[in-house]
């Protein structure tokens, strides 16, 4: 046997650098707040659009970031209907790399829930604490910094929720955790891009500091820790068109940076570099979302055990 045989990653050319993920957001985190604030409830993640919709984008900056704004809330409003949180809402949800908490919030302010949101991005928690406060749902709202891959609890949680954060994940440590913390017959939701064609993958992992897998092997971690897939939506063409708007979001914030801090609405957290790279990025972001090569999915797991 070649001793000098790499044993390489199931999608990517290079192992994992879990230390880039909270430098990453660190960065970002200023910039997030930004386009997608002024919260309470802030999301960084895709969002809905009606099947086939394309707003016109020559429309205000502000307006661009209204449509953006409610189509995150509109994934999360449908993926928590069609799994059935309004007709049976959970008592308790860990929301598993819940960025600036989002989704923590809607949990406890829609459905009544007491959250514990989990993040490597220490920058977050004092974030998400402090939206907590203003939404008035600080007593039912726990940011914790923890990597989930170490988080342990007692078997308290009715429902797991990953948000665009399982891509940065070892699935099958992942399953592993949530099927232990979970009541016998909890679900775990997951909202994540799936790699459909891994030409692609090196250039989506490099950018956003993920490891992005296939449905396949989402399904065989989840399987092996005792889950079974109960519903599996495909959003892709639903979501492709958040894109567009977002990059007309940022070509409205280069124009304003680029006339200066004199321009309404004040300075930018943004760099015009960022500004530059994010934009050219979001051309491709859009072809790739089109053409399939990645899909995203709404997944619902359900741990055995249950009635
Ligand atoms: C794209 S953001 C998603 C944020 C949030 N779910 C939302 O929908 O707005 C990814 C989040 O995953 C978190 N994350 C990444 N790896 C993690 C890990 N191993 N354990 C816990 N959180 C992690 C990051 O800190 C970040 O908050």
């Amino acid at each position: 046997m070649d001793s000098n045989l790499v044993i390489q990653p199931p999608t990517g050319g290079q192992a994992f650098d879990e230390t880039q993920v909270p430098l990453y957001y660190r960065r970002k985190t200023a910039d997030i707040l930004h386009k997608y604030g002024p919260g309470p409830r802030v999301h960084f993640h895709v969002g809905l659009f009606a099947q086939g919709a394309t707003p016109n984008t020559t429309v205000s900056q502000r307006v661009l970031k209204r449509r953006i704004v409610e189509s995150q809330e509109a994934i999360v409003e449908h993926a928590a209907r069609t799994w059935g949180a309004y007709a049976n809402p959970p008592a308790r949800v860990l929301d598993i790399g819940c960025g600036v908490g989002g989704g923590s919030l809607y949990w406890a302010q829609e459905h009544g829930a007491s959250v514990t949101g989990l993040t490597v991005t220490p920058d977050h928690v004092p974030v998400i604490a402090d939206f907590a406060r203003l939404a008035g749902v600080s007593d039912r709202v726990t940011p914790l910094l923890a990597d989930v891959h170490d988080f342990t609890t007692a078997r308290r949680y009715d429902a797991a929720y990953a948000n665009e954060s399982s891509g940065y994940m070892d699935r099958e440590r992942l399953f592993q955790v949530v099927a232990k913390a979970l009541k016998p017959g909890g679900w775990f939701g997951i909202q994540e891009h799936f790699v459909c064609r891994p030409e692609w993958t090196g250039f989506i992992d490099g950018y956003y500091k993920t490891r992005l897998g296939t449905l396949t092997e989402y399904i065989a971690a989840a399987e092996a820790a005792g889950f079974e897939l109960e519903q599996d939506e495909d959003v892709t063409d639903r979501v492709a068109e958040f894109w567009v708007q977002s990059m007309a979001w940022n070509t409205a914030e280069l124009d304003r940076v680029e006339r200066g801090p004199a321009a309404p609405g004040g300075a930018s957290a943004w760099s015009r570099e960022r500004l530059q790279e994010s934009t050219i990025t979001h051309g491709k972001l859009f072809r790739i979302w089109r053409d399939h090569a990645l899909e995203t999915r709404l997944l619902l797991f359900r741990l055995g055990g249950g009635n």
